[in-house]
């Protein structure tokens, strides 16, 4: 598994490393980010503080979150839950000043080993004040993140709807696991990955069950890395996600599947011993 998850992040990197040199490439151009309404850093272009002036700021939050969606998501995933290319930043992000310094030194030298650029250095390229909005946004979606209290229903929503992704107790359903995590790979067919609603990839899966489905899911399967890059999934979560994928492709799974597997998905690893 370890080896399929490099063999991804170095493919990521190299085809970063055959575009940087132009920045034209769509998605690969860092975008310039709107820092309106920020108070400036002094000497930004040159000097960096060492701790981010803008934690807790409601408006760097909001322009950190736009930053992140344009600069980082493609690597790091959508509101940064990780599909399993780099690091997921919720979690290997710390809080307060050592998240910081990792942040900073990132920003600054990008992670470029033996001459291979596996993430960009940002410093120069994107504003300073930028950079530090969007590790403001990210103190707020770190799993080590104060949860937020519930909004008594008379405010106006628009106040509590952008921070949504705050560890959510319940099973996600299918179709947000699938458009934070699955979409990777699954809906362009990365890797050769089936893709949603392609009913000829998967009818001969669908032949597996649901529980066969979920088993690959769980432990990966070739280029696929287990739950798809994210631990963080319950076998819950993985379910819905593929029932939602088949369902795309017209393939009912929970009636394709047994039912007594679907609800215990247990066996995920071992042979299932013979029933008579
Ligand atoms: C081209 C893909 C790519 C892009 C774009 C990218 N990163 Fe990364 N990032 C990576 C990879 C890969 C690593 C792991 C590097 C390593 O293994 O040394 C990483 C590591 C990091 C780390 C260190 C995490 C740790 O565990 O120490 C931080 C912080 C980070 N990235 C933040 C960002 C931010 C913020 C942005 C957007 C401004 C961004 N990255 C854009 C690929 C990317
Ligand atoms: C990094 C890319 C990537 C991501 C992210 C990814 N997949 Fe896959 N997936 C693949 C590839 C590649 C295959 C084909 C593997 C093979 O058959 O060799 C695959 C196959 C599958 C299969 C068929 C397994 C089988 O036994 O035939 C299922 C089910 C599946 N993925 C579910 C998911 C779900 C659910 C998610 C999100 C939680 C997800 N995948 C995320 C790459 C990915």
């Amino acid at each position: 598994m370890q080896r399929t998850l490099l063999l991804t992040r170095i493919c990521g990197a190299l085809l970063l490393a055959s575009t940087m040199q132009v920045w034209a490439h769509g998605d690969v151009t860092p975008q310039a980010i709107d820092i309106t309404g920020l108070e400036p850093i002094k000497d930004s272009d040159t000097t960096w503080v060492d701790t981010n002036p803008y934690s807790g700021n409601e408006k760097a939050i909001e322009i950190g979150k736009h930053a992140f969606a344009q600069n980082c998501a493609r690597c790091h995933g959508i509101d940064a839950i990780s599909g399993g290319i780099a690091p997921d930043l919720r979690e290997r992000l710390p809080l307060g000043q050592e998240g910081d310094d990792i942040f900073k030194e990132r920003m600054i030298n990008g992670a470029i080993r033996n001459g291979v650029t596996y993430m960009p250095k940002f410093d120069g390229i994107v504003k300073q004040e930028g950079l530090w909005a969007i590790r403001a946004w990210l103190e707020t979606v770190s799993v080590d993140a104060p949860v937020k209290t519930a909004v008594p229903a008379t405010t106006t929503p628009a106040a509590a709807a952008p921070v949504a992704s705050v560890a959510p107790a319940v099973a996600r359903a299918g179709e947000e696991v699938f458009n934070t995590v699955c979409t990777a790979c699954h809906t362009a067919g990365i890797l050769n990955a089936p893709k949603i609603g392609d009913k000829a990839a998967w009818e001969p899966r669908a032949a597996k069950g649901l529980s066969g489905l979920l088993a690959s899911s769980v432990n990966g399967l070739n280029q696929m890395p287990a739950k798809g890059g994210n631990p963080s999934l319950t076998e819950q979560e993985l379910s819905n996600a593929i029932i939602y994928m088949l369902g795309k492709a017209d393939i009912e799974l929970d009636k394709a599947a047994s039912t007594a597997d679907a609800t215990t998905p247990t066996a995920v690893d071992t042979a299932k011993p013979a029933t008579n």
